[in-house]
């Protein structure tokens, strides 16, 4: 190691760590490098730079000059350790900072329970081997061990029960094993608003069910060995009746398979994950529930608007404009009780809804129209709601849309200018 600033010193401690015999050399003279496997020259001087780098072609060791990728041998890598595990980043000497920096993400994404999980799962392959179990076998083992508990048994340090976890798993080689449907909530577009389980879900998923709002660029994030399925509905298009989604996912669960149904928002928010999760259950499935972040919520602040505010409004309701007669009339009773009313589904039947609920708190009842919520497409039609579905008729909303009535609609003035931005967008 030639150099003695903070770099060379760092290098020096990872290379004596992965058990290597360091020299430390404070400069360079001719012959130094004899004997050397690696030479790691972090002096910074140009003229030793080409002293060690003709030496080292020289003696032909192998040799990393700093920052001259064109006198480098061998890359150092900034490392992920979480032994038995090493993940390594390079960006060829493009940009070490982005290489330090994505290393600092991957810590974060690999917590320190990979180690040991890494260690057990190769127990277990060494064991699966010496019993003869044959491949396919043994990457179903693998596969359930990556999907089951016992990466976060390990990180709550409950090794015992991950212990125990591990070798049933381990123990079942060979045996069909059912698989499981998890009811997973997309969020409202923006692939950022999708949670950690999620994605998690989509990554491990041999089936993903989706709904045609889902986006493409969260639909990419599921592996490649994952069989997509849209039986979305949507008003005029292709649907798939509800009775045949239920069965495909029984048969595929059935038939071993991780299958995901992936659904706009959260699950349980006016998407039928109630009806499905029945169905699933009736028919001895496991069943698990990642929730979304809903539309009823998202699509609102995504426009700058709080659904409740001090002084404003301290309560909301959520609705759909479909159903709201089938009771009697619901819709003017929660415009009534709640501050804040949000209407899903609401474009079909705007102008019967915004009378009916006008009638109730008046036609100056600030309102806004947010379509296409969290996605490029994201505008915002602000009215009262006398006056919106005029406003309507004028600039036609494409896509998904929720309807906000309530005073919050004009609370803050940086609403406004939210709202024309995504208008102009
Ligand atoms: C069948 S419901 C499903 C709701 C979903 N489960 C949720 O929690 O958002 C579909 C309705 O959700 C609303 N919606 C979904 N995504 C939206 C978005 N990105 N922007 C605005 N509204 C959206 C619209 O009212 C749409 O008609």
């Amino acid at each position: 190691m030639l150099g003695t600033d903070e770099l060379a010193r760092e290098k020096s401690a990872g290379l004596r760590a992965a058990g290597a015999a360091v020299r430390e050399l404070p400069t360079f003279e001719e012959g130094s490098l004899a004997g050397a496997r690696l030479v790691f020259d972090a002096t910074g001087d140009e003229e030793v730079n080409r002293r060690v780098w003709e030496e080292a072609e020289r003696l032909d060791i192998l040799v990393n000059v700093v920052d001259r990728p064109e006198r480098c041998r061998f890359i150092m890598p900034a490392v992920v350790n979480r032994e038995p595990l090493l993940v390594a980043i390079s960006t060829s000497g493009e940009s070490p900072f982005l290489a330090s920096a994505l290393r600092a993400r991957l810590e974060r994404m690999l917590g320190a329970e990979w180690g040991p999980f890494v260690a057990r799962v190769g127990a277990i392959r060494r064991a699966l081997r010496a019993e003869g179990v044959p491949l396919a076998a043994q990457t179903a083992v693998y596969r359930r061990l990556l999907r089951s508990g016992v990466r976060l048994l390990l990180r709550e340090g409950r090794q015992s029960e991950a212990d125990y976890e591990a070798a049933a798993i381990a123990a079942s080689a060979g045996r069909p094993q059912p698989g499981r449907v998890a009811l997973v909530g997309a969020g409202p577009g923006d692939p950022d608003l999708l949670t950690l389980g999620a994605q998690e879900r989509l990554f491990d998923a041999d089936v993903v069910f989706h709904d045609a709002l889902v986006s493409a660029a969260v639909l990419a994030l599921a592996g490649p060995q994952a069989e997509l399925v849209d039986v979305g509905k949507r008003a005029g298009g292709r649907s798939t009746e509800q009775t045949a989604i239920n069965q495909a996912m029984i048969e595929a669960a059935r038939a071993g398979h991780e299958v995901v149904r992936l659904k706009g928002g959260d699950p349980f928010v006016f998407g039928r994950g109630g009806e499905e999760m029945a169905a699933l259950l009736d028919a001895g499935i496991e069943v698990i529930v990642v929730p979304g972040v809903s539309s009823a919520l998202a699509a609102p602040a995504a426009a700058g608007i709080p659904l409740t505010m001090r002084g404003v409004a301290s309560s909301f309701a959520v609705a759909t404009a479909h159903a709201a007669d089938e009771e009697g009339p619901r819709l003017e009773r929660l415009a009534e009780a709640a501050d804040t009313l949000i209407l899903l589904m609401p474009l079909a039947t705007l102008r019967e809804t915004a009378a009916r609920l006008a009638r109730v708190v008046g036609l100056q009842r600030p309102a806004a129209l947010v379509s296409g919520a969290t996605t490029r497409q994201q505008a915002v039609i602000r009215a009262p709601l006398g006056g919106l579905a005029n406003a309507v008729l004028k600039s036609p909303l494409e896509g998904p849309a929720v309807l906000v009535v309530g005073e919050v609609v004009d609370a803050l003035p940086v609403a406004a200018s939210l709202a024309a931005a995504a208008a102009d967008a």
